[in-house]
C-alpha cells in the first residue's frame, strides 16, 4: 500500500471518499467497460510531432510491450523515495507560515503544469498511456472524456494521490519526482483540489470548516487575520450570512460554494476541479461555473477542470483537451471542437 501525503483534512477526507468510490466493486464495474483491444486514435485537431493521428497507438507484440514497459525506465519508481516513511508526521512538523502571501510565482513565464508522456497502470490495466499536457499561467483547461478514460487518475497524479509509473510531471517548473518532501509539500500547498464529493465537516460550522486549513497550515496567523480571511472568502462566494450555519442547513449549491471557499482560502496558484457541478441542477451549475471563473480571474488561478457538463466547459474553458483511453486525442477551444467532423468529438457536443 502506497504512502499518501495529505496536506489538509479536506484532501484526506476526499481521498477516503475516492477510495470508497473506487472500491472493489466500482473498479470491477468500470474495468469491464475498458476495452482491452488496442485503441484507435482519433483524428487530432492538434497533431503530435511526427505522429500519424490515425496510427494504431496500441499495436505491438507482448515482447514489444514488455520492452516498452522496461524502456519507460522508471524515473518515477513505484514509490517516490521521499514518500516512504511517515511522511504525514514529517509534513506536520513543517513550519507553517504566518500569513497568506500573494501566490509565489515560479519566476518564469513557463507553464505552471507540464506533463509529458505520463503512464499509469493498475496491474495490467493501462489507464494513462502517454499523456502530454501543458497549462499556462492563468489558463483554464477543461478535460472532457468518457467515463473511465483516466481523467480523475490524471489529476490524482498531480496531487500525489496516485504516483505515475513513468513520464515527466512538472509543477511550477519543478519535476516532482526530484523534490524532497518539504518542496513536495510546498508544491501541493500551492495546488488546490476540489473533489467531486468534497464534503464539509458536518459537525463544524461554516466558519470552523474554513478555519480548518488555516489552523493546519497557518498556525502562527493571528485569530483576527484568520477571521478576516474567512469572511473575505465567504463574501467571495456570496455566503457571508452563512458563517455560523451548520452544513446540514445548506443546499447542495451552497455547500459547493463553501467547499470552494475552503479550498481557495490557502490561495492556491493552480486549482484542480473534478466534476465541480455534478449533482446540481442546471441553474445552480451555471452559478458555480460563473463563480469558478470569477475566482480564477480575481486570484489569477490556473486550472484543470474535469467535467461532463458542457455548459460548464463552454463557460470556463480557455482550451478543452479531450481524453480517450488514457491519451489526449484532441484539443482546441470550445468553438473549434464544436465544429469538428469527427464522430467521437461530435458526440460530446450533440446534446448541448
Ligand atoms: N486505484 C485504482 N485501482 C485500480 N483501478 C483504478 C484505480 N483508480 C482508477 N482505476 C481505473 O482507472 C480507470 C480510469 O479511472 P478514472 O477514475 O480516471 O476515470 P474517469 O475518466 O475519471 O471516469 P469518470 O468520468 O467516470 O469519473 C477506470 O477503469 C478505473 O476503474
Ligand atoms: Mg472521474
Amino acid at each position: 500500500m502506497k504512502q499518501k501525503i495529505f496536506y489538509n483534512a479536506q484532501e484526506q477526507d476526499a481521498a477516503e471518499g475516492v477510495a470508497e468510490q473506487d472500491g472493489v466493486s466500482g473498479v470491477a464495474t468500470r474495468d469491464t467497460g475498458a476495452d482491452s483491444a488496442p485503441p484507435k486514435r482519433e483524428s487530432l485537431l492538434e497533431k503530435k510531432d511526427g505522429q500519424d493521428p490515425n496510427e494504431d497507438a496500441g499495436s505491438g507484440t507482448n515482447a514489444d510491450a514488455d520492452s516498452e514497459a522496461n524502456a519507460r525506465a522508471k524515473k518515477f519508481g513505484k514509490e517516490h523515495p521521499e514518500m516512504a516513511g511517515d511522511m504525514k508526521a514529517q509534513a506536520d512538523e513543517r513550519p507553517s507560515e504566518d500569513k497568506i502571501d500573494e501566490p509565489k510565482l515560479s519566476g518564469d513565464d513557463g507553464p505552471v503544469v507540464s506533463i509529458k508522456g505520463l503512464y499509469k497502470a493498475f496491474k495490467e490495466h493501462e489507464v494513462l498511456r502517454g499523456v502530454d499536457l501543458e497549462v499556462k499561467r492563468g489558463e483554464n483547461v477543461v478535460v472532457l472524456g468518457k467515463s473511465g478514460s483516466g481523467k480523475s487518475v490524471l489529476i490524482k497524479c498531480l496531487v500525489g494521490l496516485e504516483w505515475p509509473d513513468a513520464g515527466e510531471l512538472k509543477i511550477f517548473g519543478k519535476d516532482i519526482s526530484t523534490l524532497n518532501y518539504r518542496d513536495l509539500n510546498d508544491t501541493r500547498l500551492r495546488t488546490g483540489f476540489l473533489f467531486q464529493n468534497a464534503a464539509l465537516y458536518d459537525s463544524m460550522t461554516v466558519r470552523e470548516n474554513l478555519s480548518f486549513p488555516l489552523r493546519q497550515h497557518k498556525k502562527k496567523m493571528p485569530y483576527e487575520k484568520k477571521n478576516e480571511l474567512i469572511m473575505e472568502m465567504l463574501e467571495n462566494v456570496g455566503l457571508a450570512d452563512a458563517v455560523d450555519q451548520m452544513p446540514s442547513k445548506l443546499s447542495g449549491g451552497q455547500a459547493k460554494r463553501i467547499g470552494l471557499a475552503r479550498t481557495l482560502i490557502l490561495r492556491p496558484e493552480v486549482m484542480l476541479y473534478d466534476e465541480p457541478t455534478t449533482g446540481l441542477d442546471t441553474g445552480t451549475s451555471k452559478e458555480i461555473s460563473e463563480l469558478i471563473l470569477r475566482m480564477q480571474k480575481k486570484y489569477n488561478i490556473s486550472s484543470i477542470l474535469i467535467t461532463h457538463d458542457m455548459a460548464c466547459a463552454k463557460m470556463t474553458a480557455d482550451r478543452i483537451v479531450m481524453m480517450k483511453e488514457g491519451q489526449i486525442v484532441a484539443q482546441g477551444t470550445y468553438e473549434e471542437l464544436e465544429k469538428s467532423d469527427d464522430e467521437w468529438i461530435k458526440s460530446f457536443f450533440d446534446h448541448v
